[in-house]
């Protein structure tokens, strides 16, 4: 197989592998910048809290976004075909844990300040930045889907304070942030 095609898990050769609780003690490590993924179908409005973010290409401007088959937005930005990330800043703690907890799905577009940009997805309007997506391909990953998203539109306000998450805690680079 020349080494520049695609190939699926499968064809892998089985090493022994890590244990869960090995992997996740290392990845807690990993510090990441926090977003809020959002989807719309009509007026219904989907989203929740991730880290698994990442940019792929500038040119076109792509990125990825790693999301649970059981998240609540999952199967909704499947069948939209459009998300949005918002990056997060250090003012938005509250949020970054209202869209993580499962028994607050129903309030959570009553907290921040909503809008769109091109695609429909929600915006948030004072995020650090968003990128409006449509969804190009998807890529099925055992427990989640790894969403790559081509961006149609971007807003940022750089001079906010980015919301970060390390080992388990949110912080931000002045001062911990809870
Ligand atoms: C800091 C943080 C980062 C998270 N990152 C991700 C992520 O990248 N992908 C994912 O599927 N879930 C992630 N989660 C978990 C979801 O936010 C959480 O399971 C959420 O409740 C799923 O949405 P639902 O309640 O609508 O199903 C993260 C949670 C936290 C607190």
């Amino acid at each position: 197989m020349p080494f520049f095609e695609d190939f699926a898990f499968d064809d892998v050769p089985a090493l022994g592998g890590v244990d869960s609780a090995a992997f996740k003690q290392g990845m807690r490590l990993l510090s990441a910048g926090v977003t809020i993924v959002t989807t719309a179908i009509g007026a219904q409005r989907i989203g929740l809290t991730a880290t698994a973010v990442c940019s792929l290409t500038a040119e076109p401007a792509m990125l990825l976004v790693c999301v649970n088959r059981e998240a609540g937005a999952h199967d909704p930005t499947l069948q939209s075909r459009i998300f949005c990330v918002n990056v997060l800043a250090v003012q938005h703690l509250d949020l970054a844990m209202l869209f993580a907890d499962r028994t607050r799905v129903l309030e959570r577009f009553d907290h921040g300040q909503w809008g769109t940009l091109a695609t429909g997805a929600p915006v948030l309007l004072d995020s650090l930045a968003s990128f409006d997506c449509i969804l190009g391909q998807t890529l099925k990953a055992e427990t989640h889907t790894v969403l790559i998203g081509r961006v149609q539109a971007v807003r940022t306000s750089p001079s906010l304070e980015p919301l970060l998450y390390a080992n388990g805690k949110f912080s931000s680079f002045v001062n911990g942030a809870g």
